[in-house]
This record gives structure tokens, C-alpha cells and sequence, in this order.
């Protein structure tokens, strides 16, 4: 498949892993620019042989794909000054932005142009990560394809059909990490208590963790499948597994997401441009 040119619109963290891992699966530096204002953001870029500026509009003026990777907050000052540019080039948008939606990003912008919304993950820093993709109408074939193959350079990409899936797709995978990382807490607290040192009791725990992510991944069986698998009638891990029924710990993980997807629709409401419910 032919490269797109790729400009990002801010260079920072998520931006960083996207142009990294691009350029780790064998993108050439060459078709990347980014802009930044911040001169240390954009020398991490050009020690990777990618093309730099502080001008947002020089970046765009020859790329076929625009990732808006900066804060929510900013998305509609760097888009206003933009909009001639992109009507006469129509690149494809693809926003990182948490919580702008594409009504919100066409009001800023023009309603005629291509975007596609992705809900990224912190882990995709580690080329580990998961996201959700939303395109409206106007993204052709290939667009989705360029797309879609910038995200999977940092780990997985799934397309939703619905815009107010992203919602889910937070409560799922956006905030998802910060779950397994309590629950990493919690089993190095709860080791410590029973006498293991911390570095012991964190190894043991992470690698864990990863075993059990690797082995979910790896298997042709779901996660339910191999819990029972790994829990024999009168053993250790049943009891471990009938205390957490005990406490609730499935309709815990429900409500808890519920109230993430609840905070991601309140935020797409105060950010946006339609304030209506
Ligand atoms: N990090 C995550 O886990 C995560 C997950 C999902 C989605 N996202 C989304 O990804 C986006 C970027 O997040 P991040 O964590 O990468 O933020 P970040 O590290 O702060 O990067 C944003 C960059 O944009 C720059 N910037 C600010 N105004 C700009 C402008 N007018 N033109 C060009 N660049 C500008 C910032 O420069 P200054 O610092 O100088 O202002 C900064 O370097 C956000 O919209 C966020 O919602 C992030």
C-alpha cells in the first residue's frame, strides 16, 4: 500500500508513540512532518529523521493525513486558522482528541471533510495499545486503510460503527490500563502483607499479569474459559475467586465503567459545540 504523507499537529506524548512506532514497522521518516511549538518536542521528532516545524499550516500544506494530537482544549484554536488549507488540500483528519466529536470537529473546521476519531491508549507509548476508530461518511477506502495502519503501528485498531461507541470504547480501553494497574496494586499490597518483600511481590505480580494478557491473547478460549480452567473444585484459586464473588467484583467493574462512559459523554458535551442532550 502506498505511504501517505502524514503531518501530526502536535508533537507530544501520543504523537511521539505514533510517529516512533510508524517508523519502527519501516515508514519512511521522509513522509512524516510534525508541529509543535515546543522546540523539545520537535527535536525528539527530527532525531527520528522526521521533518519539523512551528507552523501548523507549512505542516499541512502537502499531507494527505492530519493527526490532531493536541489537548481537547486546543483542537479548535489550531483548526480555525487551518480550514483554507484544508478545504483546497482535503486531507484526511484523523483526531487522537479525547471527547471532540466529529460534529464538533466539522463545526471547527468545514462539515465536507474526511475525519476520523480514534480513541487511543497509554500502552500504545510501549507499542501495546488499543484503539477504537469512528469515520464519518466522507473517509474513502483507502483513507481508513492509512488510517487504520497508523494505529495498528502502535498495537490494535478496531472500527466502531457508531460514533457514541467511542463512550464504551473509553470505559473499555481508553481508562482501561488504570484497572489492571490497581489491581497490580492491590495483589503487590496484598503479598507484601503475607510476607513477601516489594520488589518480590511487584516481579511476581507483573509478570502475572503479562502471562495472563499473553495467555488470553494466545488462546482459542475466552478469559472465563481459562479461569475456570486454572480453578479446580477444593483448590486455592476457587477460594480467591468465590471471595471476589463474594464482594461483587463483576457488578463493581459494571458500575465503574458506567460512571467512565458517563464522565466521557459529559466531557464531549462541555467541549463541544452541540450542548444539547
Ligand atoms: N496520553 C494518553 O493517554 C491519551 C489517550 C487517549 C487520547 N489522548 C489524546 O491525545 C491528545 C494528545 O495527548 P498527549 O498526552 O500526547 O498530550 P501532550 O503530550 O501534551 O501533547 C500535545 C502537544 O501539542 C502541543 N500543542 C499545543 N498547542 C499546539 C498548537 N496550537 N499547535 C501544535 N501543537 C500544539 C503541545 O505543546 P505545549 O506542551 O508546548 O503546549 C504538546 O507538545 C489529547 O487530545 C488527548 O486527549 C491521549
Amino acid at each position: 500500500m502506498k505511504q501517505a504523507s502524514v503531518a501530526f499537529i502536535g508533537a507530544g506524548n501520543m504523537a511521539s508513540a505514533l510517529f516512533g512506532g510508524l517508523i519502527r514497522q519501516g515508514y519512511a521518516p521522509s513522509a512524516i512532518i510534525a508541529a509543535d511549538p515546543s522546540l523539545d518536542c520537535l527535536a525528539r521528532a527530527a532525531d527520528l529523521g522526521i521533518a519539523t516545524t512551528q507552523d501548523n499550516g507549512a505542516a499541512i500544506e502537502f499531507a494527505e493525513l492530519v493527526i490532531l494530537a493536541v489537548k481537547p482544549q486546543a483542537l479548535q484554536g489550531v483548526l480555525a486558522p487551518l480550514r483554507d488549507i484544508l478545504l483546497r488540500r482535503r486531507p484526511l483528519l484523523l483526531s487522537i482528541a479525547a471527547g471532540v466529536n466529529i460534529q464538533t470537529l466539522q463545526d471547527w473546521s468545514d462539515k465536507s471533510l474526511p475525519i476520523v476519531r480514534c480513541m487511543p491508549n497509554t500502552p500504545a507509548l510501549v507499542q501495546a495499545g488499543a484503539a477504537g476508530l469512528f469515520a464519518s461518511p466522507q473517509v474513502s477506502d483507502w483513507q481508513r486503510k492509512q488510517a487504520q495502519s497508523i494505529l495498528e503501528a502502535v498495537g490494535t485498531a478496531v472500527w466502531l460503527d457508531h460514533e457514541e461507541q467511542l463512550h464504551a470504547v473509553t470505559a473499555v480501553s481508553g481508562s482501561g490500563p488504570a484497572y489492571f494497574f490497581l489491581a497490580m496494586e492491590a495483589m503487590i499490597e496484598a503479598g507484601v502483607k503475607m510476607g513477601l518483600s516489594q520488589s518480590v511481590a511487584e516481579q511476581l505480580t507483573l509478570q502475572t499479569a503479562f502471562g495472563a494478557a499473553s495467555m488470553a491473547q494466545h488462546s482459542d478460549v475466552g478469559p472465563a474459559e481459562l479461569r475456570h480452567r486454572v480453578s479446580s473444585p477444593g483448590g486455592t484459586t476457587e477460594q480467591a475467586i468465590l471471595s471476589f464473588e463474594r464482594g461483587g467484583l463483576k457488578q463493581l467493574f459494571a458500575d465503574a465503567m458506567g460512571r467512565c462512559a458517563q464522565r466521557s459523554v459529559e466531557l464531549a458535551r462541555e467541549l463541544g459545540t452541540d450542548k444539547s442532550d
